[in-house]
């Protein structure tokens, strides 16, 4: 387990010292969250320090705009991604009215990213040499949505290198999705907004950065393993362990729960029947995109 707490205490005593030398051992693994057999060292480079330090902003975004060349920058990095068949089954939306922004998320920030699976580039293109092209099935979907989130982790990725902050949120999907088309005039078929990114500035560094599990359960080696009773009171008490931060809040308890899973289970998944209200209107829109049979 990468040992985020410990990590980032090391790594800003780190940077005080202004040291480079001791930095492969001070991020070396420690404390997993859940126990792995063997815990080699982890190695360190810039690109991995971006990647730890990622966190995100949950909305609190000051007034200052990104630059333009750094929006630039962020959605050229996003592009490179790896995507099937060379296709590039996406379009990305960029947003920087921040009344438009939290009309469309709930959220506000300097600039916003819808990432849309999208084949109309790729329908109009046939067309226009006169071939049929039509994508519409759930294996169009799913590589659409792969590539269109492989963009949307490289513009995480590549924004806080440049030292912006982001928020990837499904708010989007929350509401009256129809609102989603209508304000950024999708096209109905074969386009579906898959995932938006707020991108900015924090009002407040967040107290903590969040952890992970990251060893049973998580990886597995060779083949699949099937959770053992003490694998499952691992994983349980890893996320009791409040150092370790691994779950969305640390105020289970007050809220009359013994465990973190049982808040999360019963309160959070439990709230509202919302998650299947929110199915159905999705399915709604997806077999009108075409991607599903009606
Ligand atoms: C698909 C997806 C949807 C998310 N939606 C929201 C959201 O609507 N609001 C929010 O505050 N955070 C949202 N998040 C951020 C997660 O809450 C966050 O990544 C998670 O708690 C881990 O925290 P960290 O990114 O700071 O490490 C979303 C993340 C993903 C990948």
């Amino acid at each position: 387990m990468i040992t985020h707490i410990t990590r980032r205490h090391a790594f800003k005593k780190l940077l005080a010292l202004g040291s480079s030398l001791s930095l492969i051992s001070l991020f070396t693994r420690k404390t997993p969250a859940v126990a792995s057999n063997d815990q080699p060292a982890l190695n360190m480079n810039e690109t991995l320090e971006t990647i730890h330090s990622m966190r995100t902003i949950h909305g609190d975004f000051n007034e200052t705009d990104i630059s333009d060349r750094d929006l630039e920058t962020i959605l050229y990095a996003s592009v490179q991604a790896a995507n099937s068949s060379a296709m590039q089954t996406y379009s990305i939306i960029v947003v920087k009215n921040r009344d438009i922004i939290q009309k469309l998320t709930g959220y506000t920030g300097s600039r916003l990213l819808v990432y849309c699976v999208d084949y109309n580039r790729l329908k109009a293109s046939a067309s226009h040499l006169g071939h049929q092209y039509i994508p519409g099935d759930m294996t169009s979907f799913i590589t659409g949505s792969t590539n269109t989130i492989l963009a949307a982790q490289t513009a995480v990725i590549a924004a806080k290198s440049l030292g912006i902050d982001s928020l990837l949120t499904n708010g989007i999907h929350r509401g009256d999705m129809q609102r989603v088309w209508d304000i950024l005039e999708l096209p109905n078929e074969h386009c579906y907004p898959l995932i938006a990114l707020v991108l900015g500035y924090p009002n407040h560094e967040p107290e903590y950065r969040k952890g992970r599990l990251d060893g049973v359960g998580v990886i597995h080696h060779d083949k699949y393993h099937s959770l053992t009773t003490v694998d499952l009171e691992m994983i349980n008490n890893a996320y009791n362990d409040k150092t370790k931060h691994l779950g969305l809040r640390d105020d289970w308890e007050a809220q009359g729960c013994k465990n973190y899973l049982d808040w999360l289970f019963s309160k959070w998944l439990g709230r509202n029947d919302r998650p299947a209200k929110e199915e159905t209107k999705m399915f709604t829109f997806l077999k009108r995109s075409g991607f599903v049979e009606p």
